[in-house]
């Protein structure tokens, strides 16, 4: 209904990317009767911002290392029109009646070849998303909802083939994945109990792959995740969509050493750029992890920058660019949060020479794979126009202005 999205971006350099450090979101209320989010996401900001004034080692810490992007509302018009019921639908939906969490584009569908990439079918809000996705390369993020108590991960949807193992719907960073969920869930104060609200089933460590819990189309964390290759969760942090206000403290202190602690896996793995033979960063150079097909690999962004969570262990990195040698490294990575920083390593490319012999990228190997998931190809992704508004506030006095 033409509200405006709002984002507040945190850190030493907020107003836009800085090479080597991680760009991280949260998202709030995209189903706008599931409120807890909103709230939390506010307060995280006050916490986050309180810290830093105060000098307190942990907000320093993350504000020093990460970008932190909060996006409290996703859905201000479902807010707008909800009850303030603990399970009902009301206000759920946008002012279009729509299920924002169904409505991105789904990588399923599309190797299916069921659903074509139809713009049109794509509401205000999850274009914003989508436009936002392609104007910062994130690394991680959640999204908050209500109705349960769990952490769940990718896949929520399934094409029928090797990815189904045992009814959950499996991709290749599952290891990783389920380590982050456990992140949350055990960090906060309740969640890993697998407590179960009247209604739902339990949860065996407080955590759950989406699709084992429910399959569902168009969701938002596998759009993240096989599109813009950041790793998504969607948390659902309260049995009550819609907690009284006498259950806002509480509900805080349950959550917030989970959210702190999410923020800061972001530093997992491993980070860098792929240079050319002149040390120039090359954009859309593949850099793929031996054992994790991923179904969109991992490319390198317009900082020739690539992010890559993974548990600490040794993995043989393939990095592949057009008229270049492909570049095979093995790597043995650290845990990174510990350090508010994933490990560093650059990977230098060596032209082909006419001469050599040796196996180069094809063109058919640049970052075409399949059209359906081109990240930078003729689909949806291409045509979207901004219509969120982003707005970038500094830690700056206005801000304390803002939460108070
Ligand atoms: C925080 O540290 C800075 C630099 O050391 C100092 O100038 C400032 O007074 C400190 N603020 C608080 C609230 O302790
Ligand atoms: C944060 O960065 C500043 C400036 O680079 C540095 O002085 C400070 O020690 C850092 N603090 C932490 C906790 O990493
Ligand atoms: C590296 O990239 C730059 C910019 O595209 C180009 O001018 C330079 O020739 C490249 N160097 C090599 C060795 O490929
Ligand atoms: C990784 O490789 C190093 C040697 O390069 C070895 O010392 C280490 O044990 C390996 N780690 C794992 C987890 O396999
Ligand atoms: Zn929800």
């Amino acid at each position: 209904s033409g509200q405006t999205l709002w984002v507040l971006a945190l850190g030493l350099s907020p107003h836009s990317h800085t090479v080597g450090i991680p760009e991280f979101k949260y998202v709030g209320n995209m189903h706008g009767n599931e409120v807890l989010g909103r709230v939390l996401l506010l307060h995280l900001i006050d916490d986050l911002v309180r810290g830093y004034r105060n000098n307190e080692t942990w907000s320093l810490q993350l504000l020093n290392s990460t970008r932190i992007h909060i996006l409290p509302t996703m859905n201000p018009d479902g807010f707008d029109s909800s009850d303030t019921d603990c399970t009902y639908v009301t206000g759920r939906f946008n002012s279009r009646g729509v299920d924002l969490n169904r409505n991105f584009p789904d990588a399923f569908d599309a190797l299916k070849k069921r659903q074509q990439m139809d713009e049109e079918k794509r509401e205000a809000e999850v274009r914003a998303v989508m436009s936002w996705l392609k104007m910062e390369s994130f690394v991680l993020s959640a999204n908050l909802h209500g109705g349960a108590l769990v952490a769940s991960y990718p896949y929520d949807n399934s094409n029928g083939g090797s990815e189904l193992m045992g009814g959950a719907s499996v991709s290749p960073d599952n290891d990783v994945f389920i380590h982050l969920a456990k992140v949350y869930s055990y960090n906060h104060a309740s969640m890993h109990k697998g407590n179960r609200c009247s209604d739902s089933r339990p949860f065996l460590e407080g955590i759950t792959n989406g699709y084992k819990w429910y399959p569902l189309e168009g969701g938002m964390q596998d759009y993240n995740y096989l599109w813009a290759q950041c790793l998504e969760l969607t948390l659902e942090i309260s049995c009550c969509k819609f907690p009284p206000v006498s259950e806002l403290p509480a509900l805080w202190t349950e959550n917030r050493k989970a959210l702190r602690a999410f923020i800061q896996q972001v530093h997992l793995g491993v980070k860098g750029q792929v240079l050319n033979g002149s040390g120039i960063p090359v954009q859309n150079a593949l850099v793929e992890v031996e054992g994790r097909p991923n179904l969109s690999p991992f490319q390198t962004d317009k900082h020739g920058e690539y992010y890559r969570m993974l548990l600490p262990g040794n993995y043989t990195f393939k990095v592949s660019y057009p008229g270049h040698k492909v570049l095979t490294e093995t790597l043995n990575i650290p845990h990174g949060p510990d350090q508010f920083c994933a490990m560093k390593h650059d990977f230098r490319l060596r032209q082909v020479t006419s001469a050599s012999g040796s196996t180069s990228a094809q063109p058919t190997q640049t970052p075409t794979l399949n059209p359906a998931l081109n990240l930078e190809g003729g689909g949806a992704m291409n045509r979207q126009t901004w219509t969120g508004l982003v707005l970038i506030f500094g830690l700056s006095g206005v801000l304390r202005s803002l939460i108070n």
